[in-house]
C-alpha cells in the first residue's frame, strides 16, 4: 500500500472520506499521533490492531468531538464525568466509562467499559466532525515502541501499512492522555498524563465532589489499587530499540562507574539537568529542564538517539514525581531497565 503523508489542512476531506469507508488515517492529537478508524466498524478496529501489532487484550481509546458525542458512547454519563469533562475536554484526558453496544466490544478488548477522550487538537476536532464518527485511535506506533509526535516519526514505522498520514506538525505536549477510570465511586488514575493528581482533586472539589483520587503514588493521591485496569500500562512499553537503562542524578557515581566499564561501547546520554561537566558520550542530548517542555522534546529526543546506532542508551530519571514529572518517570520507567550496579 502506497502511504501518502500530506499537510492536514489539504487532505482532511480525503481523511474524513477514508474514516467512513472503513479506512485508516494517522492524524495529529495535542498528545501524540493516533492511529485512527471507525469506532463502529469491526474491519476497521481489526486493521488497527493488525497494524500495530497490538495484543487483543489491550483496549483502544476512542476520540469524540464534543460531550454530547461522548453520551452516545456510553451506557451512563454520571455527573462526575460531566464535571470532569467541562473542566478537562477538549484535553489531554481520558475517562472509562459504561460502553455502550454502539461501539464494537473489540475496541475495549471485550470489556464492558469504553475509554473515551476528546482532543484538544484542530486538525483532530475536524476530523472527527468531518467524518461524524467516533474514531478509535491508539498512539500511532508499533506495539511497545515509543509514541510518535510529528508525522515524520508516523512515517518512520507505518509507512506502507495505511493510505494516509495527516501532517499537523510537533505535538504540543508530547506524552499520551491521563487515564481515569470513572466506572467505581472513586476515579482511579490508570495512566498519569499532562492532568496531574492535583488538578483532578482540585476539579472535583470545585465540583462539590469528593476529591479523592486513587492512582500511581504523589501528593493528592491516597492509595495505589493493585488491580490490573489499564493493559496497557503493565508492559514494558514506550521503549527504544536501543538497549536503554536509567539513572538518578542523585547517584551519579552509579553513572560514572558504568560509563568508566563502558569500555568501546557508543553510549547516548539523554539528561534534562546541564551538570557543571556532562560526561563525555558519543552522542547527548540535553532537555529543558522544565517539566512540560521536556515532555514535548522528550519522545523526539529519544527517536533520535535511538536511530544514532548506539549500543546503549543511558536516561536521567526524575526524583521528584510530582505534577507532570509523575508522567515523564512513568514513561522513562516502562521505557527502560535501571543501570545495572
Ligand atoms: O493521548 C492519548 O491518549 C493517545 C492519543 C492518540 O489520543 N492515545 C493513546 O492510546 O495513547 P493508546 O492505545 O496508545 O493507549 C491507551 C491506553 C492503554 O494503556 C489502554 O490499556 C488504556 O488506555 N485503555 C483503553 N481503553 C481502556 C478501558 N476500557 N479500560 C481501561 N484502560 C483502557
Ligand atoms: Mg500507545
Amino acid at each position: 500500500m502506497l502511504t501518502s503523508l500530506k499537510p492536514a489542512v489539504s487532505a482532511l476531506r480525503q481523511a474524513a472520506e477514508l474514516i467512513r469507508a472503513g479506512e485508516l488515517v494517522a492524524f495529529p492529537t495535542e498528545t501524540v499521533y493516533g492511529l485512527g478508524g471507525d469506532a463502529g466498524n469491526i474491519s476497521a478496529i481489526e486493521r488497527i490492531y493488525q497494524v500495530k501489532g497490538r495484543p487483543a487484550h489491550n483496549p483502544l481509546i476512542v476520540h469524540v468531538p464534543d460531550i454530547a458525542a461522548a453520551q452516545q458512547c456510553v451506557t451512563t454519563f454520571s455527573p462526575m464525568a460531566l464535571a470532569l469533562a467541562r473542566q478537562f475536554w477538549p484535553g489531554p484526558f481520558t475517562m472509562v466509562l459504561p460502553r455502550k453496544d454502539r461501539i464494537c466490544p473489540m475496541v475495549s478488548a471485550g470489556k464492558n467499559t469504553v475509554a473515551l477522550r476528546c482532543p484538544q487538537h484542530p486538525v483532530a476536532l475536524a476530523l472527527l466532525r468531518e467524518s461524524g464518527r467516533p474514531i478509535a485511535a491508539p498512539s500511532a506506533n508499533r506495539s511497545g515502541y515509543t509514541s510518535p509526535t510529528t508525522a515524520a516519526h508516523v512515517a518512520a514505522e507505518l509507512s506502507g501499512l495505511i493510505p494516509l498520514i495527516l501532517d499537523g506538525g510537533p505535538c504540543r505536549v508530547g506524552l499520551e492522555s491521563t487515564v481515569v477510570d470513572l466506572t467505581g465511586t472513586i476515579p482511579v488514575i490508570l495512566r498519569p498524563g499532562a492532568v496531574t493528581p492535583d488538578m483532578l482533586a482540585a476539579s472535583l472539589a470545585t465540583a462539590g465532589f469528593p476529591s479523592a483520587v486513587h492512582g500511581p503514588s504523589s501528593r493528592s493521591v491516597t492509595t495505589v489499587p493493585e488491580e490490573v485496569k489499564s493493559p496497557g500500562q503493565l508492559e514494558s512499553h514506550y521503549a527504544p530499540r536501543t538497549p536503554a537503562y536509567r539513572f538518578s542524578i542523585s547517584k551519579l557515581d552509579r553513572l560514572q562507574r558504568y560509563l568508566r566499564q563502558a569500555g568501546n561501547q557508543r553510549v547516548g546520554l539523554l539528561c534534562w539537568e546541564q551538570w557543571p561537566q556532562l560526561p563525555a558520550c558519543a552522542e547527548t542530548r540535553v532537555l529543558p529542564a522544565e517539566a512540560s517542555a521536556c515532555a514535548r522534546e522528550l519522545y523526539i529526543a529519544l527517536r533520535d538517539l535511538d536511530t544514532r546506532h548506539c549500543d546503549v542508551l543511558l536516561i536521567q530519571y526524575p526524583e521528584a514525581m510530582d505534577g507532570l514529572w509523575l508522567a515523564i518517570g512513568d514513561r522513562l520507567r516502562r521505557a527502560t531497565k535501571e543501570l545495572p550496579l
